[in-house]
This record gives C-alpha cells, sequence and structure tokens, in this order.
C-alpha cells in the first residue's frame, strides 16, 4: 500500500467538508469536489470559519490555521482526483449516485488508490463491485461532525483485501481517529444498534412518558444526550429518510416501529434545524422547551397506537432502551458483524455518547449481571415477541456471564 500523501474527497456538503478538515488537520494535502461550484464555495467558508473560531479560542495557532487552510484545494474538476493515494466519497446516499462516482473513480486513479465510501447505510460490497479493483475498495464510516468525532467504523466489504483493512485502519489512526473494523450489514453496528434503542425510546413516549422524561432518565443514566434530543440536533427528517428508503427497498425491520417521526416529519417539525422537533427552540439558542403542540400531536399518536397509557419510571425506560442495544449487539457478536463485545462497547462510547463510567451497552450488561438481562428481556418478550426475543448469544452467555 502506498504512503498517503494526497487525498481526495468526493461531495463537499456536511460530511466532505468535515472529512476534508480531517485530513488538513493531520498535515495530509487534500482536493476537495462537488458537481456544484457553489456548494463547494459554502464549505470552503464552512471550513475557513471553523478554523478561524479554533483560533478564536485559542485551540490552534493562526499559522497552523493557514497551513490547514491552504492544505485544503476546491475543484469542480473530478479529474483533479487523478493523483490521489486515497479517496473518500461523501456524495448523497443513493446507491445509484455513488456507483457512478466509483466507476469513474476506478477509471481515474491507479489501481493501489484506496477507494472509501462513507456511506451510512447502503451496501459497502454492491459500490465496491462498480470499481474495477473492488479488493481496494472498503467504507470509511465518519460521524457527525467529522472533524469533531473520533469514531470511524471501518466497513469490510466482502472483496475488500486485508492489506486494505490495515491500511485504513493505520490512516484513521493518523487522522486521530479511533477506528474499528465492522461486517458489511445494513447500519452496520452502531446505527443498527440505534434502530432498537430508538424503537423502545418511543414506545415509552406512546406508552405515556414524555419526550422530556425519556430523555432525562438516559441522560440520569449517563448519556451525554437523550434520544430526542439527539433526533433534533440531527434532524428528525434524516432517520425518517433512512427508514422511507429501507421500507422502498424491502428492508424494513421484521418487528413493528413507531410513526412518530412520521407524525412530527408530516407536521413539519424536523429538530433544532427549523425551531420545531421534539421540543421548540428559540432563535440561535439550543436550548429546548416544552411546545403544547408536541403534546397535543403526541395525544393524536398515542390514540392511534392504541396503547394503554401507564406509568413508567426511569428503570423501566433505561432498560427497554439499553437491553435493546445488549440484544442487538449480541446478534451482531455472533454473526461476526463486530469481532469482540468490547469493539461494540467502541463503538458506543465514542460515536453516540454511552455513559463512559459504564463501559459500553456489553460491558453494562455484565455487571448488572447477563442472567438478569436475559430475564427482563424474557419479560418483555411476552408483550411484544418478535422484537424482544431474546438473541441466542445472550442465551448462551448468561451461562458464563461474558460475552
Ligand atoms: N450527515 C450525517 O450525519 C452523515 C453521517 C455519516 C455518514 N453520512 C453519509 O455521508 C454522505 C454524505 O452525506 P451529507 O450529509 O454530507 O450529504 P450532503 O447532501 O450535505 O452532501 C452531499 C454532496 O454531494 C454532492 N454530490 C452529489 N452527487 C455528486 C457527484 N456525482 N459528484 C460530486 N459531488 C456530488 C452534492 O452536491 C452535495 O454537496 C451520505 O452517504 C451520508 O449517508 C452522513
Amino acid at each position: 500500500m502506498t504512503e498517503i500523501k494526497l487525498a481526495g474527497v468526493v461531495g463537499a456538503g456536511t460530511m466532505g467538508a468535515g472529512i476534508a478538515m480531517c485530513f488538513a488537520n493531520a498535515g495530509i494535502a487534500v482536493r476537495l469536489t462537488d458537481n456544484s461550484a457553489q456548494v463547494l464555495e459554502r464549505a470552503g467558508d464552512l471550513i475557513a470559519a471553523n478554523y478561524a473560531s479554533l483560533v478564536e479560542r485559542g485551540k490552534l495557532s493562526s499559522s497552523d490555521a493557514v497551513d490547514r487552510v491552504a492544505a485544503i484545494t476546491r475543484t469542480v474538476t473530478f479529474a483533479d482526483l487523478a493523483p490521489a493515494d486515497v479517496v473518500v466519497e461523501a456524495v448523497f446516499e443513493d446507491m445509484s449516485v455513488k456507483r457512478e462516482v466509483f466507476e469513474r473513480l476506478g477509471a481515474l486513479c491507479r489501481g493501489n488508490t484506496l477507494l472509501a465510501t462513507n456511506t451510512s447505510t447502503l451496501d459497502v460490497a454492491a459500490i465496491a463491485r462498480s470499481a474495477p479493483y473492488p479488493e481496494r475498495t472498503i467504507g470509511m464510516h465518519f460521524f457527525s461532525p467529522a472533524h469533531v468525532m473520533k469514531l470511524l467504523e471501518v466497513v469490510r466489504g466482502e472483496a475488500t483485501a486485508s492489506d486494505t483493512v490495515a491500511a485504513t485502519v493505520a490512516l484513521g489512526e493518523r487522522l486521530g481517529k479511533i477506528p474499528v473494523v465492522v461486517g458489511n450489514c445494513d447500519g452496520f453496528v452502531g446505527n443498527r444498534m440505534l434502530l432498537g434503542y430508538k424503537r423502545e425510546a418511543e414506545f415509552a413516549v406512546l406508552a405515556g412518558a414524555s419526550p422530556e422524561r425519556v430523555d432525562a432518565a438516559l441522560e440520569r443514566f449517563g448519556f451525554a444526550m437523550g434520544p430526542f434530543a439527539v433526533s433534533d440536533l440531527a434532524g428528525i427528517d434524516v432517520g425518517w429518510r433512512v427508514k422511507m428508503e429501507r421500507i422502498k427497498r424491502g428492508a424494513a425491520p421484521p418487528f413493528r416501529v413507531s410513526e412518530l417521526p412520521d407524525a412530527l416529519v408530516a407536521a413539519g417539525r424536523l429538530g433544532q434545524k427549523n425551531g420545531r422537533g421534539y421540543y421548540r427552540y428559540e432563535p440561535g439558542d439550543r436550548k429546548r422547551h416544552a411546545d403544547s403542540e408536541v403534546d397535543a400531536l403526541l395525544a393524536r399518536e398515542r390514540a392511534r397506537a392504541g396503547l394503554a397509557s401507564r406509568e413508567m419510571d426511569d428503570t423501566e425506560i433505561v432498560e427497554r432502551c439499553v437491553y435493546a442495544l445488549v440484544n442487538e449487539g449480541a446478534r451482531i457478536l455472533a454473526e461476526g458483524v463486530a469481532a469482540t463485545a468490547a469493539d461494540i462497547d467502541t463503538i458506543w462510547l465514542n460515536g453516540y455518547g454511552f455513559p463512559k463510567a459504564r463501559g459500553g451497552p456489553m460491558q453494562y450488561a455484565e455487571t448488572v449481571g447477563l442472567t438478569a438481562v436475559l430475564e427482563r428481556i424474557r419479560n418483555f418478550e411476552q408483550t411484544d415477541p418478535i422484537f424482544w426475543k431474546p438473541a441466542q448469544r445472550l442465551v448462551m452467555a448468561a451461562t458464563s456471564g461474558r460475552f
């Protein structure tokens, strides 16, 4: 594998601009391209503003800021990526757009160039097949904001060669990230587990708890932010669009999911970006305020879901959300999508704000006792048998107490 001296990034949106900064921060020159000159200009302004803010806060010297801005060349000419040693693709989450980009990269770049996709949900192997050398193709799943978040899921496609995986891990470390190698499946490790966690948070709300209650319970447990505050920050429409895509391609999960996000999106409540999500926000302020419009919407959704309203204490809210993570984590281990329980914990600690003091979901379950966790899951299974079917790996691990 060649030494990485020049990087390319395709797509200069939210992720592409942040990824370009990661390379510049590591002293690697980078060419950032987009098919829209306007987007490229906006990315340049954003990058400059980010570095200026670091200088202002005393976190970066002005000469380093100048060097980093200079390390990022913006270009609308795709062919400028030809000499790159690595190219990270961060275009729209659309298989046909990504495949076209990989076909063009395959024809343009050297045979030993590392080609990475930043897809969050698409099949990395299918994207890789568009390039003439799929063994050099891999997923580099950065988290938003890419220049801040430490986690990097390194997604191994079926054809990805071992030295490509090793080179990507080394590159991730050079970028100051915490790379974790994962298998290729819908959502990889982090987002796949997130699905059940959010499902349970939404069902707690449909059962009568307010979003504030659920967020507070999980924040008291130690999460940096509760799930509804996170949805508001990320944009409720983002997760909703992923769900719609899943339904469209016939990959919806086998269990029932709530329609709460659909109702919020339909009501034009997209989160912090338009000041209205599960909470209301004042312009220029991220403080959450309760909103009577949400109360009315929730009352309608609760009636529609037909769930009997009942009290749910903090313990049950936390058990439902966290044990959903543990059960899916156990399946992920059994399938070999994650190599170890510690890898799953690393992902949840560094990408999803799981409380550091609790060591990650899998270690936390071992601390509680796997037999006790399994017993509680069996209890939930009685009223919700598909979602709460205990993972075979958890049943097996309960005997030894370790995953
Ligand atoms: N936003 C997130 O939180 C997040 C997190 C992890 C991964 N991702 C993934 O990263 C990718 C990019 O997401 P984003 O949020 O930055 O999207 P975005 O819409 O902000 O940016 C995508 C950019 O790609 C450009 N583009 C589209 N087709 C192109 C082409 N053929 N050639 C060059 N440029 C092209 C668009 O002009 C746009 O600027 C997606 O695959 C997404 O799933 C997003």
